[in-house]
């Protein structure tokens, strides 16, 4: 009878979990873009479980929210997520709590009002038993699930992390120098790497690259610099425009919810890259930490009808390319160079998609301001059908440009400022021409609309060029 009612209880409480669960759903579904960029970020979930929990029985019972009072209750979590799971001992007999794939357990204790907590990151999915490892105990009844990405209420998606190539400041009016305020967050985001995968980001201002930056040779820029308080890791900034030690890192190496304010002035025109420098600084540039400034000479740049701004990286992960789900970073692959993914943008093929592809009109001149992140491989970057007619190399403004260029190379933590004109339409491909990279992620479109030019490109088209 008694174990009927309680049964009763916990289908009931089943149930409503399922209504709630249902209902947060919609909700999640209804919101609009924000809150879905600040829900997909990194979160704490915290259970409490005690011992018997007045059942008389070797069972964990859960405490409050979703679980409370529920018999090893099944714990969720999205991948990503900060898991902490808080043991109290309620019933005076030896008993800890241990989950094996994350290689974590709390003490043993005995006494009634004892407790103890586990911490850890969710960087697997799937189901795993939480369970107390004094012997006879898990088979006695005290073992539970965490489940972790694979169920309806943690559906492996995440955040669109991809910076639009087309998000590139307005040229600069004629002026004299002044200050310029920048306002940069180090958020760490679960993003989408690739159509099923995610994985855990560090951005700046939640996308990869970092926002454009576009001043001018003298202005002095101060950096309002916060890191977010949901990070894991300090984070810093590094601006190969700026002249000083670090770059600037040593005002801005920051422990998460800590915020500082740090100028320079910027001395040299030119395209240059700005990243994070906490270390391991390959890891926080590999996992998405940079972005470019652009410092206009005293006459700025010339006019052009499109600019877009492109920078390239590359991604070590534990899992092979291709593989769904959460994926962990590998700092043993880091170290070796030997990367997963190649991407432009910070995802696989992310700027061949209809929402992040350039785009333009027959005719239009384009200007591109083409970084490398890195952290280690350079770039042979080249747009297939086009010619670069004129390649700033090295980021270098003040020299004269190179002009009719095919390929050109970009180091890592380097930077080109690219022009050419469109002249027949179509689609172009952007690449880095060590082509393996291509079936790595590292892709993007550029789609010229306009009147085909047959005295300039003339044929009947075949199938399957993949062009
Ligand atoms: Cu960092
Ligand atoms: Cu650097």
């Amino acid at each position: 009878m008694k174990r009927r009612s309680v049964l009763a209880i916990i289908l009931s409480l089943s149930v409503l979990l399922g209504l709630v669960l249902t209902l947060t759903a919609g909700l999640s579904l209804a919101q609009s873009d924000p809150d879905a960029d600040s829900a997909a970020r990194q979160a704490t979930v915290e259970y409490t479980l005690v011992t018997g929990g007045g059942t008389g029985q070797l069972v964990f019972v859960g405490v409050g929210g979703d679980i409370d009072g529920v018999v090893n209750p099944t714990l969720t979590a999205r991948p990503g997520d900060v898991v902490k799971i808080t043991l109290i001992n309620d019933d005076g007999m030896l008993h800890d709590l241990v989950i094996d794939e994350f290689d974590v357990a709390t003490d043993q204790f005995a006494d009634r009002g004892e407790q103890d907590s586990i911490t850890f990151t969710a960087n697997k999915t799937g189901t795993f038993d939480y369970y107390c490892s004094v012997p006879g105990h898990k088979a006695a009844g005290m073992v539970g699930k965490l489940v972790i990405g694979t169920s309806a209420a943690a559906a492996v998606e995440g955040a669109d992390i991809v910076r639009d190539p087309s998000d590139v400041p307005a040229p600069l009016p004629p002026r004299e120098p002044q200050t310029v305020e920048v306002d940069l967050v180090a958020e760490e985001v679960l993003g989408q790497l690739a159509d099923g995968t995610v994985m855990t980001y560090f951005t700046f201002n939640g996308t990869v690259p970092g926002p454009m930056i576009r001043a001018r040779v003298g202005d002095t820029i101060v950096v309002n610099f916060r890191n977010e308080v949901s990070s894991q890791f300090p984070h810093s900034l590094d601006f190969h425009a700026a002249t000083g030690p670090g770059g600037g890192a040593v005002f801005s190496n920051l422990a998460p919810g800590e915020e500082t304010t740090f100028s320079f002035k910027a001395l040299n025109p030119g395209l240059y890259v700005y990243h994070c420098a906490t270390p391991s600084v390959a890891h926080h540039i590999a996992m998405g930490m940079y972005g470019l400034i652009l410092i206009e000479p005293e006459e700025g740049l010339p006019e052009v009808d499109r600019e877009f701004y492109v920078m390239q990286g590359e991604l070590y992960t534990e899992e092979p390319f291709g593989t769904t789900g959460y994926v962990n970073f590998s700092h043993e692959k880091m170290l070796n160079e030997q990367p997963e993914y190649f991407v432009f943008n910070g995802a696989a093929g992310a700027l061949t998609s209809d929402e992040h592809a350039l785009r333009a009109e027959l005719g239009d001149t384009i200007r591109i301001f083409f970084g490398v992140g890195g952290p280690n491989f350079i770039s042979s970057f080249h747009v297939i059908g086009e010619i670069f007619d004129r390649v700033y190399d090295q980021g270098s403004i003040t020299s004269n440009p190179l002009t009719d260029v095919q390929t050109t190379l970009v180091p890592a933590g380097g930077a080109a400022m690219i022009e050419f004109q469109t002249q027949v339409p179509g689609r172009y491909i952007l690449v880095d021409h060590a082509l393996s990279r291509a079936e790595r992620g590292l892709m993007g479109y550029l789609y010229v609309e306009g009147e085909e030019q047959p005295e300039i490109f003339n044929g009947t088209l075949t199938h399957g060029s993949g062009h």
